[in-house]
């Protein structure tokens, strides 16, 4: 880490995820006093306009995306006022020049630049910059994904920018990383005695990691169609979950003791294949349906063109590790489910010997289980066994439930936008958070053998009516190991 850097400089600054998230993240540093002082953002995007209406526009989304009651028109004039807009064309020479002169010596103190733009111009906007000489050793540039559709792509955008930076300088991306909730599985693992003994394949019989969302394409239509949802979700948050789930115990938290151990699982997922796409993967698209008591369209309809693209996905992973081994990991994500979702649960088998009920049967015994819920509402629920009361001669067993809300744990305590940590992190210098190039590689790796696998074996989404956890095809996938989706 280094001195925290002053400038920020954005590019994408009129998109939607400028708008939604990033805006109104520096809104809430801002406020709370956690940006540094002398902050500048000088904001980048292809269109035409000056300073004054790109701060309107600002000011317009961070009332829309902020909560009424954190709304401050002051607090939103003091962010308006340290953002300039400079209007850039990538390959424009001009452009970049007339960037490096309002930027008016700043990038000699460390630059912060944000590139939330469609991955083919990463590489061009870089070489702008260091054409017009903002790029330094000091330099850090995030990426926003997709960092490609595959592995090969995903090569070319690291190229393009790697033969411009250090791999150090490089801030990928993934959101899911800024939630507290993906962070506080490092707390629950690292930080207590109990679970790290049984965090293994002698004593867990599976793993399921559901990130499940009830809204459709969005108006995303150019962007989705053709990527889908294993490309979409499961490259990147999913894989970034199931590592830190799968891990080994990092030696410290530290950038390179994190991702050094999340890759070495990332790498340990075993391919699949034409055979194994049939058994262990399944594709959905979702038809018309009702979501939340609403009508909805189905995806063809949205899209108005026939499409094979998935909106649902559900895997069967093996890591080949020694932890692992022989422990499936279910994993499912998909558009228009019946609820917006995310948790991981943690199967634990049975216990060795039952002393209870006649040859264990009847007693009401049930494995125990841990259900992480990341989102909408946090908690950490272990279903655990307890004897019903009563003078029955039998024991009777009852699962039970120690349930820890955090929210409920920290009320009180504002629950920041993901890329409000992200932000500071990167303003620091920290890349604990942030994905690195043989984490990204190792994930399209395995994503590519299970898109190889789909084309090999004439896969196609089936559909689903919206509303549904995809296609019963899901179920079954699970069902047929005895085991079933905690809905
Ligand atoms: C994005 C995907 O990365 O994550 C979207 O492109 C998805 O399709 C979104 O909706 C989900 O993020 P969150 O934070 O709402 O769970």
């Amino acid at each position: 880490m280094t001195d925290p850097s002053a400038t920020f400089l954005l590019f994408g600054a009129t998109g939607d995820l400028a708008h939604r998230m990033i805006f109104p993240s520096l809104y809430n540093l801002l406020a709370d006093g956690l940006l540094p002082d002398d902050f500048l953002i000088m904001a980048s995007g292809r269109t035409e306009m000056d300073d004054a209406a790109f701060r309107r526009d600002i000011d317009k989304a961070l009332q829309k995306f902020i909560a009424p009651d954190r709304y401050d028109a002051d607090v939103a004039a003091r962010l308006c006022a340290i953002i300039l807009y400079q209007p850039v064309e990538s390959g424009n020479a001009a452009h970049f020049a007339k960037l490096a002169d309002r930027l008016d010596g700043r990038a000699d103190r460390g630059l912060t630049v944000y590139l939330s733009t469609p991955p083919s111009l990463f590489a061009p906007t870089a070489q702008g910059l260091a054409d017009a000489g903002l790029i330094t050793p000091t330099t850090r540039v995030a990426m926003e994904k997709p960092i490609g559709k595959d592995l090969a792509s995903s090569k070319v955008v690291n190229n393009g920018i790697g033969a411009l930076v250090d791999e150090c300088q490089i801030f990928r991306v993934d959101h899911y990383l800024g939630k507290e909730t993906v962070q506080n599985l490092l707390a629950l693992r690292f930080g207590n005695v109990m679970f790290e003994p049984l965090w293994n394949a002698t004593a867990i019989d599976h793993v399921q990691i559901t990130v499940g969302e009830t809204v459709g394409l969005e108006g995303r239509v150019s962007y989705y169609d053709g990527v889908g949802a294993l490309r979409d979700m499961v490259q990147n948050h999913v894989l970034q979950i199931l590592s830190i789930i799968a891990m080994e115990p990092p030696a410290r938290m530290d950038s390179t003791a994190v991702r050094d151990e999340k890759v070495k699982v990332l790498r340990s997922l075993r391919p699949m294949n034409g055979d194994t796409a049939k058994s262990h993967s399944v594709r959905g698209q979702y038809a018309p349906g009702a979501v939340g008591g609403e009508i909805v369209a189905g995806y063809i309809d949205e899209l108005g063109t026939p499409s094979d693209t998935e909106t649902f996905v559900a895997l069967k992973a093996y890591i080949d590790n020694w932890r692992w081994q022989g422990v499936p990991f279910y994993l499912r994500t998909g558009k228009r489910m019946p609820a917006r979702q995310s948790e991981i649960q943690i199967q634990f088998k049975p216990v060795r010997h039952s002393i209870f009920g006649r040859d264990g049967q009847g007693s009401g015994l049930e494995p125990n289980t841990l259900i992480i819920r990341l989102q909408p509402e946090e908690f950490i629920r272990l279903l655990i066994m307890s004897k019903r009361p009563g003078l029955e001669r039998d024991v009777h067993l009852e699962e039970v439930t120690l349930d820890v809300s955090l929210t409920a744990a920290f009320a009180g305590q504002r629950r920041r936008i993901a890329y409000e940590r992200l932000i500071l992190d990167l303003l620091a210098g920290d890349q604990t958070l942030f994905v690195r190039r043989d984490e990204v590689e190792a994930q399209w790796t395995w994503i590519d053998s299970i898109i190889d696998g789909w084309k090999e074996a004439g896969i196609k989404p089936s559909p689903y009516a919206a509303g549904n956890w995809g296609p019963s095809s899901a179920i079954a996938l699970i069902e047929r190991d005895g085991a079933s989706w905690h809905d």
